[in-house]
């Protein structure tokens, strides 16, 4: 697994523009990611290894094989909800444990261990949250399902990796209750928890409904990142009641208007910014309208995050190409402007439970 051989589009270019010594300082970097859904970064050759070991590989619909050589092709999206359609397929692989296992695995090895590319054999990351929605099946439970995501991100130390529990906004109350308190549960277990977050197609639900929810986990002491004014439908009503959640960290945060603006200024909310993601979803037309721009202008806190590393193509290495290449491949930042923005990922993690 490569940064850089494998991936493609708008971090490649940017990847592709710098010199040997400025690709060499990105990756040297010390550099947190703070926004991967695992689901959304598992590796092509991982997702190919699953459907041949499926216990009945032969049943699994057509959609699993063309979906994979579609991903490995590259996904056109027309629009932010096409986005949604591409997982049922990736989810017919990892519903069993022990494929969620490997599955987990290699997305943990793919942003820690060492990129074969990586000339002194630096990670991508130097720390990893990783974030999943639990999903229940006929093979496991939604608590095992975090037990298993736990394991495996348990064998790394807590300085490098630890997990974000995602609440889905098509969830009924009933399912992000349970997945709250399965949450809370393992933290106060000793379990490597830090954080619960909210995702999901941005204009399902109904947020009223998850404020207690949010509310419950920040009194067990978890971090509370949601995806925040994802796109231009998502109403002023729906970003102001989940800024009323007071979280700690927001996902994407991209049509912000003055009044949410002034709420995520003074509460100093990091902001995970995923470049690619919002250009290949169409939320951001170009490198040069970005929200991002913003946020340094005014020296608001952010961290640069891969957001899907499947669909989307990229790496962390890469996210991080698109600050410092030259536009209109990238935005043309300093080496010091970079270090100042990795230094805040770092900054902007969330607590390890005690005794970890
Ligand atoms: P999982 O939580 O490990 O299953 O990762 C995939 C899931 O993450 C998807 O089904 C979406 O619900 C969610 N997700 C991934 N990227 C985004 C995003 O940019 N916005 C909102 N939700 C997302
Ligand atoms: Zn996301």
């Amino acid at each position: 697994m490569s940064s850089s051989s494998s991936i493609a589009g708008y971090a490649a270019a940017a990847l592709a523009s710098l010199t040997a010594g400025q690709v060499e300082f990105l990756r040297a970097l010390p550099k947190a990611e703070l926004h991967a859904h695992l689901n959304g970064c598992i590796p092509v050759p991982t997702l190919r290894k699953l459907a041949a070991e499926h216990s009945d590989a032969a049943s699994l619909p057509e959609n699993v094989h063309a979906g994979i050589d579609q991903l490995q092709k590259g996904v056109v999206l027309e629009e932010i909800h096409d986005f949604f359609g591409l997982f049922p397929a990736i989810y017919a692989l990892t519903s069993n444990p022990e494929a969620l296992a490997e599955a987990a695995r290699a997305v943990l090895a793919l942003f820690l261990e060492s990129d074969p590319e990586a000339p002194n054999g630096q990670s991508q990351a130097a720390y990893l949250e990783l974030r999943t929605t639990p999903r229940e099946s006929a093979h496991m439970t939604r608590r095992r399902y975090l037990e298993t995501v736990l394991d495996e991100v348990e064998r790394y130390p807590g300085e490098r990796a630890a997990l974000i529990v995602s609440l889905d906004r098509r969830m009924d109350a009933k399912v992000a209750e349970e997945v709250v308190d399965v949450a809370v549960a393992l933290r106060n277990e000793g379990r490597r928890v830090v954080g619960v977050d909210l995702c999901g197609d941005p204009l399902a639900g109904d947020m009223k409904e998850f404020e207690g929810h949010f509310s419950k986990a920040k009194q067990a002491g978890l971090g509370v990142t949601l995806h925040i004014a994802e796109t231009t439908e998502n109403t002023h009503e729906d970003t102001l009641r989940l800024l009323s959640f007071k979280p700690d960290r927001l996902g994407h945060a991209t049509f912000l208007d003055v009044d949410a603006r002034d709420v995520v200024f003074s509460n100093k909310a990091c902001v995970e910014i995923c470049l690619s993601s919002n250009l290949l979803c169409k939320t951001v037309s170009s490198l040069d309208e970005h929200h991002l721009k913003h946020y340094l202008e005014c020296n608001h806190p952010v961290a640069i995050c891969t957001d899907d590393t499947l669909p989307f193509r990229n790496s962390l290495v890469g996210e991080y190409a698109l600050l410092l290449a030259q536009k209109p491949l990238g935005l043309g930042l300093s080496e010091q402007e970079v270090v100042r923005v990795a230094g805040m990922s770092m900054t902007s993690r969330f607590a390890l439970p005690t005794a970890q």
